[in-house]
């Protein structure tokens, strides 16, 4: 309306350019106000209608630019050239002249710090300071996180209730915090106050009486960080990383600053201890709000990593970070001018489906959790981010085991304080019954029963447990499984192509699903016994049982059936039938023409044929070997065709001919699944050590002849996500910008773009020179 268009304009509403067919803010994006109950309540669910159809958009009520989708706001992450964080700790709201004048009483100079600092001073700051962080020097912590956990559970255990944030969230991330920088643990009490103050000072909209009093507790805050300062000076050879960055001050003096040492000082009690108190309370709070997935956690302590970061994802404690543009420069399809201040909603991000499946799902067996946002991601993201999952971890771990008979006090209401991006309850307030105690019962229960390596959660962990709920003979030298959940839930969907991992004897192999995708209840698969093999088959045919518990991973698709192509053609050789079938179920259901050719030794050996004549009688075309029927490639895949494509699976010497068959043919028309991997992995004898360029983080990691590239990246702090690790996934994908020579040992990038030599595989693939990686 002309109204509000008026109203934007005189708040300087920079979207003009289509001023001719009226004011281009829609509805939602001249309403949206972050200080508002829908977001305070539900940041991403506040901005589903942004995911969906605006995701860049100008908010006027805080004049500033939204991003909310996943995408965007990662690409935002990593150029923080175009995107400076310089008003990363801004005062969202603008302050009155009287609270400025409050804080000048007080000397307040906070000036940049990490967070918030341009290039090129902030890598050479993070590189200067980053020591402390290094997986190897955070283990010395686990102990007293350990301590501080157990003796806050000692001290309720008996009452049968209590408010978790009151009595411990945030008193011992405090407390790590505050050891971690080897700052004396005393008056906590006013820390907490102050933390709060700089919460509201810097992301909160206070009114002009509680700017005042706002004001005063960060210059008090400001002050009181000063006088530790000052302390630690005196003694500088001490423990904790303050100490550290002031030894470091008299070898790069004009790196590390004095105002730099004081606004650290400040910053950093914040930045490590509201973020982990908040990330804890939610944690706890989502998991007991799903009973099944706590008493999953309280089985199967393995889960704890993931748990704990998908509970990062789904209710994360930073919900919104800043940045401000440097040139003029477009998100989507969105011109932004220079100078454009940019809010992106990570936890709007964290739950765009177009990253993640079931994004509004917390699950546990999430493999891909770790790419979420809640820490940032590029080159300032989170430094203490393997602080606080340790932390988060030991929490779960003690009150599973010790308390998980717990539940949440029902009907309570969560309050938060009201500001645009840390977020978690003010109170969190369980209950249980103390007769109920497992430690009441036997001493053993108070005995950790699992320590958690640092660094990101690993995927290799997610084990589901199921049941062998039937086996039977499909052909000679095939059994067929059947797999159900062990107490009578839905499996996870799948899709036609996908597989599962069975772990056996701590092996996994994995097997491509061959059943009704529409019968969640069960998975179904095909094992061919192969005595060569790493003895996985052997273990399902001779020892696994009806009956049997075993742990399962996925499912994962890598084979996926591209729905959109006219026409298909489908090749199996032997138990390459498996996802074939799968497939072939699916296209018959879609009404789409597709051919199904399936080779084998003799009928005998070839499974499904029964389901098979029945279901796709007239497409289907057999080649038993032993009665002279041979596959011939040329006459099956035919000339290439437009709209038709290709999936095989099978031995490897016919998916070789299939891919020389079609050698000139474009990308996209032939798919194949192999069965393994072929010379991925390590051979530290041959191996040569080679040097990787990190761009978005400015560092160089040596990858060491015995370490592949993943193992190298994780030792460096940078999370890679991996599932197989041995080149079959295409889950650790990095991004080459630079450097020639890549040694490409998955199977999983084609000819084509191995010579494009944009991407490699993490878990396997080497180079043979140095090469740059956005990361
Ligand atoms: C930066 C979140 C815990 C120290 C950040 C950033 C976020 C964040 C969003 C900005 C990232 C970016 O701009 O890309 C969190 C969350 C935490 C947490 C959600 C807890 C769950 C901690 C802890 C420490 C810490 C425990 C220290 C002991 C830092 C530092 C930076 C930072 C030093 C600045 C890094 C840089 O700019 O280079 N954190 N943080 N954080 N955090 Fe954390
Ligand atoms: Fe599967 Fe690297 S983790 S290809």
């Amino acid at each position: 309306s002309a109204d509000k268009q008026k109203a934007h304009r005189s708040m300087g509403c920079p979207v003009t350019a289509a001023a001719a067919g009226g004011c281009p803010l829609s509805h939602q994006a001249a309403e949206f106000d972050p200080f508002g109950s829908d977001y305070q309540l539900d940041p991403a669910e506040a901005l589903r209608w942004s995911r969906a159809q605006e995701p860049v958009f100008y908010s006027p009520k805080l004049d500033y630019w939204v991003i909310s989708r996943y995408d965007d706001i990662k690409a935002v992450f990593r150029d923080n050239i175009t995107f400076s964080p310089s008003i990363a700790l801004e005062k969202i709201t603008p302050v009155s002249q009287e609270a400025q004048d409050v804080l000048l009483g007080y000397d307040y100079a906070m000036n940049r710090t990490l967070v918030n600092e341009d290039e090129p001073q902030h890598t050479e700051r993070r590189r200067v300071l980053m020591e402390h962080f290094a997986p190897e020097n955070l283990e010395r912590h686990k102990p007293m996180i350990r301590r501080l956990t157990r003796d806050a559970l000692d001290r309720i255990i008996d009452q049968g209730e209590a408010d978790l944030v009151d009595e411990m969230l945030w008193e011992i991330p405090l407390t790590v915090a505050l050891h971690f920088l080897g700052v004396p643990e005393e008056d906590m009490g006013k820390l907490r106050e102050y933390s709060i103050a700089h919460t509201v000072n810097t992301w909160g909209r206070p009114s002009k009486e509680e700017q005042i009093e706002v004001a005063h507790a960060v210059g008090n805050f400001w002050q009181y960080a000063g006088k530790v300062l000052e302390k630690m000076r005196a003694t500088p050879d001490g423990p904790g990383w303050m100490r550290y960055a002031i030894r470091q001050q008299a070898n790069y003096p004009e790196v590390v600053t004095d105002s730099y040492l004081h606004s650290m000082m400040m910053a950093i009690i914040v930045a490590a201890h509201e973020t982990t108190a908040h990330a804890s309370a939610n944690m706890f709070r989502r998991l007991l709000e799903r009973r099944e997935l706590w008493e999953e956690l309280c089985r199967k302590p393995q889960l704890i990593p993931n748990a704990a970061e998908e509970c990062l994802r789904h209710t994360g404690s930073v919900v919104a970070w800043r940045r401000i543009t440097t040139r003029p420069v477009t998100i989507g399809d969105v011109e932004l001018p220079k100078g454009a201040r940019l809010l992106m909603v990570t936890a709007s991000g964290n739950h765009d489906e177009r990253h993640f499946e079931n994004p509004d799902e917390l699950d546990l067996y999430r493999d891909n959790t770790v790419d979420h946002l809640t820490f940032g991601y590029g080159s300032h993201q989170c430094m203490g981010k393997n602080i606080a999952r340790m932390e988060m971890r030991i929490f779960l771990e003690e009150f599973t085991r010790r308390l998980p008979h717990m539940e949440l006090v029902p009907d309570q209401q969560f309050t938060y304080l009201p500001n645009t991006s840390f977020r978690g309850p003010d109170h969190l307030r369980v209950r249980w019954d103390p007769s109920c105690n497992p430690e009441r019962l036997s001493e053993q229960a108070r005995e950790p029963r699992m320590d958690f390596e640092i660094g990101a959660p690993a995927v290799k962990d997610l084990a589901r447990s199921v049941r062998v709920a039937d086996k039977r003979l499909l052909a000679e030298g095939i059994v067929g499984l059947s797999l159900e959940d062990l107490h009578g839930r839905p499996l996870p969907n799948w899709t036609p192509g996908a597989h599962v991992e069975l772990l056996l004897d701590d092996m996994g192999r994995h097997y491509s699903l061959c059943g009704d995708p529409d019968r969640p209840e069960r998975l179904e698969l095909a094992v061919l016994r192969e005595p060569e093999s790493r003895g996985g088959s052997v273990y399902v045919h001779e020892r696994l049982q009806v009956g049997d518990e075993i742990g399962i991973r996925g499912p994962k698709n890598h084979f996926r059936l591209d729905e959109r192509a006219e026409e298909y053609v489908l090749i199996a050789g032997g138990i390459g039938i498996t996802p074939i079938i799968a497939m072939a179920d699916r296209l018959k259901r879609l009404g789409k023409p597709y051919t199904l050719h399936y080779a084998g030794r003799s009928r005998r050996t070839m499974a499904f044929l029964d389901r098979l004549v029945a279901a796709h009688g007239d497409r289907l075309y057999l080649y038993p070997g032993d009665e002279g029927e041979r596959l011939r490639i040329n006459a099956v895949i035919g000339e290439l065709a437009a709209g038709r494509q290709i999936y095989a699976c099978g031995p490897e010497r016919l998916l070789e001919a299939l891919e020389l068959a079609t050698n000139d043919w474009p990308a996209g028309v032939l798919h194949i699944e192999h069965f393994g991997a072929a010379g991925t992995l390590l051979d530290p004898g041959k191996e040569e050590a080679f040097e990787v360029l990190l761009e978005d983080s400015g560092f160089t990691v040596r990858v060491a002849s015995d370490q592949t590239l993943l193992e190298a990246l994780r030792a460096a702090g940078i999370d890679v996500a991996s599932d197989c690790e041995e080149g079959l996934c295409g889950t650790c994908e990095v991004a080459v910008t630079s450097g020639e020579d890549i040694d490409h040992r998955d199977r999983v990038l084609s000819r084509e773009e191995r010579n494009e030599g944009k991407r490699m595989m993490a878990c396997c693939s080497r180079a043979r020179a140095r090469i740059s990686l956005a990361l």
